[in-house]
C-alpha cells in the first residue's frame, strides 16, 4: 500500500461537468493485417490529466499521432478540442501542442534559438517571440543554459526545452509522449512538477502517455490501461485499484475477547489470532467501510485501528494484462533502487 502525498488535482473541481477536450468512438488503426489500434473510446474532461498508461508496442504512440492530426485512424471518430479531428483538422492543429516521445529539439540551435524558430513558426512577432522565449527559459529553468548548444543538454534538460517549445503556441491541450521514459528520478520529478503547473497555472488539459504506473497515478485525474490496442480498463486511479481481488479492510482489536466478537459480527474475514486482526474482503470504498462500521457500531465491538489496503497500480496490471508492467520495473521502483 503506498500513501499519496500530494494532493490530487481533480479534488476541488468537478471535472464531468466541463465540456469535453477530447472524444473518440471506435478509433481503430491498423497497418496491412497487423490491428494496432482495435476501436478505443475515450471522453476527457477540459482542464484535466488523461493518462494513457501501456507497455511497450500497447498503442500509445499511434493513438496521439491519430488524435493530434498526424496519422489517419483506419475507423472511429473523433472531436478534439471541440472540432472534427478529420474535416477540421487545421483548427484541432492549432488548438494542441504535441510533444513526441523523440525530441523534436534541434541540435544545431541554442535553447533560446530554438524557442525563437518555434515563435516563428507560429507567426509571432520578433518582439512577442523573444519575450515568449525567455520567459519560457526563465519558468523552465533554462536561462543560463539559453545560449548553450543543446546538444550539451541533459535527457532532463531537453525534455524541458521540447516541452517549452510545445507552449510557445499557447496551445489548450497538450500531447505529452512518455514525458519521463529514461529520466532519472529527479528530472522526473521536476517534469511532474511542471506537467501539473500547466493544468493549475494555465488551465490546458494534458494527455499524456507513460509505461510508469507511478507517473499515473501521481498525474492523472483519470486513467485508461491500453493493453495490445484495446482499452482494458478505465477510471481514477483508486477506481482501478479497487477493481482487482485484493482489496480489504483490516481491523486490529485490542485483545481476544473483542477479536472473538468482532470475527463473529464478520463471517467471510479471515482472523489473524496472534495479530489481533481480521482481514475483511471488500473493495475499499466508503460504503464498504461505513457498513464496517455500522456494524461494529451496533454491536457495540471497538476496533482499535482499522486500515484499507488497496492494491497498487502494478498488481492492477498484472491482474488486467496477465503480466507484469515493462518486465515489472515501475518508476517507483526505479527510483528505489537510484536511492
Ligand atoms: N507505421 C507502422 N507500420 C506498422 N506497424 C506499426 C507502425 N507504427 C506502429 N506500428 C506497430 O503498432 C504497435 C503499437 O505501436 P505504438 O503505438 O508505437 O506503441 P507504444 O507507443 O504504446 O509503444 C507496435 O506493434 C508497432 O510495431
Ligand atoms: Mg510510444
Amino acid at each position: 500500500m503506498k500513501s499519496t502525498s500530494m494532493p490530487r488535482l481533480s479534488a476541488s473541481r468537478s471535472p464531468e461537468r466541463r465540456p469535453p477536450a477530447i472524444t473518440a468512438r471506435g478509433l481503430a488503426k491498423s497497418y496491412g493485417d497487423k490491428v494496432v489500434l482495435d476501436g478505443i473510446d475515450l471522453h476527457i474532461p477540459e482542464g484535466t490529466v488523461f493518462a494513457l498508461l501501456g507497455p511497450n508496442g500497447a498503442g500509445k504512440t499511434t493513438t496521439v499521432q491519430i488524435l493530434s492530426t498526424l496519422i489517419p485512424a483506419s475507423a472511429g471518430q473523433a472531436r478534439v478540442a471541440g472540432r472534427d479531428l478529420v474535416r477540421e483538422a487545421d483548427a484541432v492543429r492549432a488548438a494542441i501542442g504535441v510533444t513526441g516521445q523523440f525530441s523534436a529539439v534541434d541540435n544545431l540551435f541554442n535553447a533560446r534559438e530554438n524557442l525563437l524558430l518555434m515563435a516563428d513558426l507560429h507567426h509571432r512577432s520578433r518582439r512577442e517571440g523573444r519575450r515568449r522565449a525567455d520567459e519560457l527559459l526563465q519558468r523552465f529553468e533554462l536561462t543560463e543554459a539559453a545560449a548553450r548548444p543543446v546538444a550539451t543538454f541533459s535527457g532532463g534538460m531537453r525534455r524541458k526545452l521540447d516541452l517549452a517549445m510545445t507552449l510557445v503556441g499557447d496551445p489548450r491541450l497538450i500531447f505529452l509522449d512518455e514525458p519521463t521514459t529514461g529520466l532519472d528520478p529527479r528530472s522526473r520529478r521536476t517534469m511532474w512538477e511542471i506537467i501539473r503547473s500547466l493544468v493549475a497555472e494555465d488551465g490546458v488539459t494534458v494527455f499524456l502517455t507513460t509505461q510508469y504506473l507511478e507517473e499515473a497515478d501521481q498525474l492523472a485525474d483519470r486513467i485508461a490501461v491500453l493493453d495490445h490496442g484495446k482499452l482494458v480498463a478505465e477510471g481514477t486511479a483508486d477506481e482501478l485499484k479497487q477493481q482487482i481481488p485484493g482489496s480489504h479492510i483490516r481491523l486490529k482489536l485490542a485483545d481476544a475477547d473483542r477479536l472473538a466478537s468482532a470475527a463473529a459480527l464478520f463471517t467471510s474475514a479471515a482472523r489473524d489470532d496472534e495479530a489481533l486482526t481480521l482481514h475483511i474482503p471488500g473493495d475499499g470504498g466508503i460504503p464498504a467501510l461505513r457498513a464496517v462500521l455500522d456494524t461494529l457500531d451496533r454491536a457495540s465491538v471497538e476496533a482499535e485501528a482499522l486500515t484499507v489496503h488497496t492494491p497498487d497500480l502494478d498488481e492492477v496490471f498484472l491482474t488486467l494484462t496477465g503480466r507484469p508492467p515493462q518486465s515489472g520495473v515501475t518508476a517507483n521502483s526505479l527510483e528505489k533502487s537510484a536511492r
